[in-house]
């Protein structure tokens, strides 16, 4: 009896701690804006369609490897195509995993700073009887101001590295379990409360109208790339988590519960954010600001509002903060591996992340002029290029290597599905996952 209950508490573990990694900035800072960027309701289908087709399919292919290999992801890979007869070469796919978790992380400290900042300055009452023109100028003035970003940036890295230092992310990750469903309440009670707003049909409008003429080249490769950002698939990160996956636990289902938990959480904000665009005439193409702007504005109407907002930038903090986590331990555990100190490592990694993530900073302001690949700022180039093209690439290498590579009893035992739900599983990764992701990167790369 008390074995059933362990185990059964385990299995929900499992599903905290991947939601964890999940539920971060993508949900309700990344999809608001990209939405609003790429043509509401056009983009919400092809990510609602890539999150089915090759998020979870890829999203189980990564954590299988883990689950079957046992170790951490270079490790894993190397043992399992060594046991499958491949080349070990294919441990070099932990090691790009680990450029494109450490360019994100870059850019995720930076852009959490600005929740710190908007923490404080919601316990101050700062935004208090802004007009919601008063309070999108107060963002750009923030933008604007280097010390400012360069302080919040270092305190969230901080807050960071010092739990991975120590260890202690599982600590941690209990807070979060405890903490996450209160975010999600406090966003149901906001797109309920937006639901009564004036904004809401138009919001429900754009996001829900099918609008296939919005399609574009571009929609479907960010469309793409937001699926994988979201559910932290493609960078190696979850193959840590399979390695302690328990024995009894069908894979599909566990993914399938935190797609569900994804995908609500940024649907609601979603819908919070838009009625909010629409009930002020804003443009929903407002970019990586459209939270911060549009947030103390609808705060702003609730009675109690500032408490409201402080209490909703702490959640997300939390949230941020595990995923943070996530994004960093995979760093540090590869340079660990290398031989280094834990400790050595993830200051090592502070450094070079904190650096990178000044780049960012320093973008909105005194590098504002400095071009990437045509147009982008530094912040316009990392927020797009590791998302859109490194995640697809690796998820894509993740794929091949489950679903062609390793051996099929290997695949069943860690699937944990049963032969047929193997078999769909394998059908639909080879058939329709891996030539999906060529197309589209093949097509947008063009
Ligand atoms: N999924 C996280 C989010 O939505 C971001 C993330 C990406 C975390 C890749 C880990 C690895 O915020
Ligand atoms: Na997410």
């Amino acid at each position: 009896m008390s074995e059933t209950l362990e185990r059964w508490s385990s299995r929900r573990a499992f599903i905290l701690a991947v939601t964890g990694a999940a539920v971060g900035l993508g949900n309700i800072w990344r999809f608001p804006y990209m939405t609003g960027e790429n043509g509401g309701s056009a983009f919400l289908l092809l990510y609602v369609a890539f999150v089915l087709l090759l998020g979870l399919p890829v999203m189980m292919a990564e954590i299988l490897i883990g689950r079957a290999g046992r170790r951490s992801p270079m490790l894993a890979l190397t043992h399992l195509a060594r046991q499958a007869g491949a080349t070990p070469h294919w441990r070099w796919l932990g090691l790009f995993g680990v450029m494109t978790v450490f360019l994100i992380l870059s850019f995720y400290s930076v852009v959490s700073g600005w929740s710190i900042e908007y923490l404080i300055e919601s316990v101050n009452g700062n935004f208090v009887g802004l007009t919601p023109d008063e309070i999108g100028a107060s963002f750009n003035a923030f933008l604007a101001d280097p010390l400012r970003m360069t302080f919040n940036h270092t305190l969230f890295l901080l807050l960071t590295l010092s739990v991975v230092a120590a260890g202690v992310s599982s600590g941690l990750e209990k807070l979060n379990n405890f903490l996450m469903p209160l975010l999600y309440l406090l966003l149901l009670v906001l797109a309920g409360y937006a639901v009564t707003t004036d904004g809401f049909g138009a919001a429900a409008a754009w996001l829900f109208t099918p609008n296939p003429s919005a399609i574009s080249v571009s929609v479907v490769l960010n469309a793409m790339g937001h699926a994988f950002f979201t559910l932290a698939v493609g960078a190696c990160a979850l193959m840590a988590y399979g390695a302690y996956m328990p024995d009894h636990q069908s894979l599909p289902k566990a993914v399938a519960a935190v797609a569900v938990l994804d995908v609500t959480v940024a649907l609601l904000a979603g819908i919070a954010i838009f009625s909010v665009v629409f009930s002020q005439g804003m443009d929903p193409g407002e970019g990586p600001g459209l939270m911060f702007v549009t947030l103390p504005i609808a705060f702003a109407e609730l009675p109690g509002g500032a408490w409201w907002l402080a209490i909703f930038f702490l959640l997300l903090l939390l949230a941020t903060w595990t995923s943070s986590i996530n994004l960093a331990e995979p760093i540090v555990a590869t340079l660990q591996g290398a031989g280094l100190r834990r400790g050595r490592a993830t200051a090592l990694v502070g450094v070079a992340v904190w650096a990178v993530g000044m780049l960012s900073v320093l973008s909105f302001s005194a590098m504002a002029d400095v071009h990437w690949l045509g147009e982008m700022t530094f912040f316009d180039l990392v927020t797009t290029v590791p998302t859109d093209v490194f995640l697809p690439v690796g998820g894509l290498l993740i794929a091949i290597f489950a679903a062609w590579v390793m051996p099929r009893d290997t695949v069943v035992r860690a699937l944990d599905a049963g032969p047929r739900g193997f078999r769909v599983w394998q059908a639909t990764v080879r058939f329709v996952s891996i030539p999906l992701v060529v197309i589209v990167l093949v097509s947008g790369l063009w």
